[in-house]
């Protein structure tokens, strides 16, 4: 795999677009009004899971007609590069309190649901006055724990997917599109 030739024109190794950026500008516009009319008058926070997350919520917040106030969280899980273990730490914390604060989660994706599961636990004994989700993608028939989204913008097949975000060996997050890999990307690897 050349994974770090800088010249690499990233859209060439796509094997098929899942959400074009068509589909994703007016999902997540649909998604900004909706958020702003359910929170309007309350004072909202959305936490960014990074690193993942920054696409979309860069693009969620210019859709949104309210004042927010958005932080980040960083972590990062044990287990391999293709599998998440549950087992979680955090890399970078909160910098702000949420108590007493509608705090929306906001994902790139919810794969088997045990990054959510932790961070529902950690972030609601900080007593929120409200605490929901919203993930742009849920991956089909993944998930090994039971995850309530209040919001969500597109289902996708159970396959590897990247782009808006989403990355492989930290590559691809640029592309405005999600898609598959074509298999000459990893196959060396035999992780995926
Ligand atoms: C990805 C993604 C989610 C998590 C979902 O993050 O951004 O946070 O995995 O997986 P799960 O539902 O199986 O827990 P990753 O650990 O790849 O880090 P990244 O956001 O930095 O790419």
């Amino acid at each position: 795999m050349e994974a770090n030739v800088t010249d690499r024109v990233l859209s060439d190794d796509i094997e098929d677009v899942i959400v074009s950026e068509e589909q994703i500008k007016l999902r997540v516009r649909e998604l900004g009004r909706q958020i702003s009319e359910d929170y309007r008058g309350k004072d909202l926070m959305l936490v960014g899971i990074l690193r993942g997350a920054f696409v979309f919520l860069a693009d969620l917040i210019r859709e949104m007609g309210i004042s927010v106030e958005t932080d980040f969280i960083a972590i990062s899980s044990y287990g391999s590069a293709s599998t998440t273990s549950g087992v979680v730490r955090i890399l970078k914390d909160l910098d702000d309190d949420i108590a007493d604060k509608h705090v929306l989660i906001v994902e790139d994706i919810l794969d088997t649901g045990l990054t959510l599961n932790y961070l529902i636990k950690n972030l609601s004994s900080r007593r929120p006055a409200s605490l929901e989700i919203c993930s742009f993608i849920v991956k089909e028939g993944k998930q090994r724990v039971p995850i309530r989204l209040k919001y969500s913008g597109f289902t996708v097949p159970n396959t590897f997917v990247v782009g808006y975000g989403l990355d492989y060996a930290q590559m691809y997050r640029n592309l405005p599109f999600i898609g598959t890999l074509k298999r000459s990307v990893y196959e060396d690897d035999a992780i995926l």
